[in-house]
């Protein structure tokens, strides 16, 4: 049985991590989108009591506990590969974001035995371009990602898609981008040391071009890890 590669998406808060699994997982109808900020925000949107805990923790731009987040993680893959079993690849979109994550997703990479073990490929882009990204970011209710001027809807403040009105983000305010930012850079020596330690492919790529110009560098940087 052809194993199911494990791909990390890693960079900034805005460095289009989001964007660019969408785009891969639009055009791999068997490549899937985990992405721990949606889990939270549909829990957060189903108003239940972890919701409403989860709900001043993204707030703040504070990391939820590892704890919870690899629970969460976890029960979500098993779910999503039971029903879509013809899965060929996991694109991970903020998970893991600690050195302990990166630990316990090996460890269930080594329990799930369709499991490849991960890779990562980071996005770089200038901490000033982020917050022009973040602070221009538009979302609908499907979670389809816009920007004010770099992709914008055709009607002014509507989804091109599902009609939603677009929303920003909370924790996409000038303070928390900082915090969150922050929070990102404490953590990323951490994970990389991590992943290089378990003899993780970790690959680097420009995510400063336009999103299609990132897309290949992307296709190319997983193509060349041997999917
Ligand atoms: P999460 O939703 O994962 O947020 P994030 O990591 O801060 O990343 P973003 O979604 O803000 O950015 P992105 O890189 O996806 O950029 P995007 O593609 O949208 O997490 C939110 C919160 O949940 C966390 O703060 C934490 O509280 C919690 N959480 C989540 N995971 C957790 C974990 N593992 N552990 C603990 N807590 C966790 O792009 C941004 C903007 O730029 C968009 O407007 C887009 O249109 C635009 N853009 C993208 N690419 C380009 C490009 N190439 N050119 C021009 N514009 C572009």
């Amino acid at each position: 049985m052809k194993k199911v590669k494990v791909v990390i998406l890693l960079g900034a808060p805005g460095s289009g991590k989001g964007t660019q699994a969408k785009i891969l997982n639009q055009e791999n109808a068997n490549w899937l989108q985990i992405s721990t900020g949606d889990l939270f925000r549909k829990e957060i949107a189903s108003q239940s009591a972890l919701g409403q805990e989860l709900a001043q923790t993204l707030a703040a731009g504070q990391l939820v506990p590892d704890e919870k987040t690899n629970q969460v993680f976890e029960s979500q893959v098993k779910q999503l590969l039971s029903s879509r079993p013809q899965t060929e690849a996991l694109l991970l979109d903020g998970y893991p974001r600690t050195a302990p994550q990166v630990q316990a997703l090996l460890a269930f990479c080594e329990r799930e035995a369709q499991l490849e073990k991960p890779e990562a490929v980071e996005m770089e882009v200038d901490s000033e371009l982020l917050v022009e990204r973040l602070s221009g970011r538009l979302i609908s209710k499907s979670g389809k990602i816009y920007h004010k001027i770099y992709n914008p809807p055709q009607r002014e403040g509507v989804c091109d898609v599902d009609g939603s009105a677009l929303i920003q983000r909370s924790d996409d305010q000038p303070t928390v981008i900082r915090e969150r930012y922050k929070i990102y850079a404490s953590q990323r020596d951490g994970i990389f040391r991590a992943l290089e330690a378990a003899n993780c492919r970790v690959q680097k790529i420009d995510g400063e071009g336009k999103p299609e110009t990132v897309t290949m560098a992307l296709k190319r940087a997983i193509a060349s890890g041997g999917a």
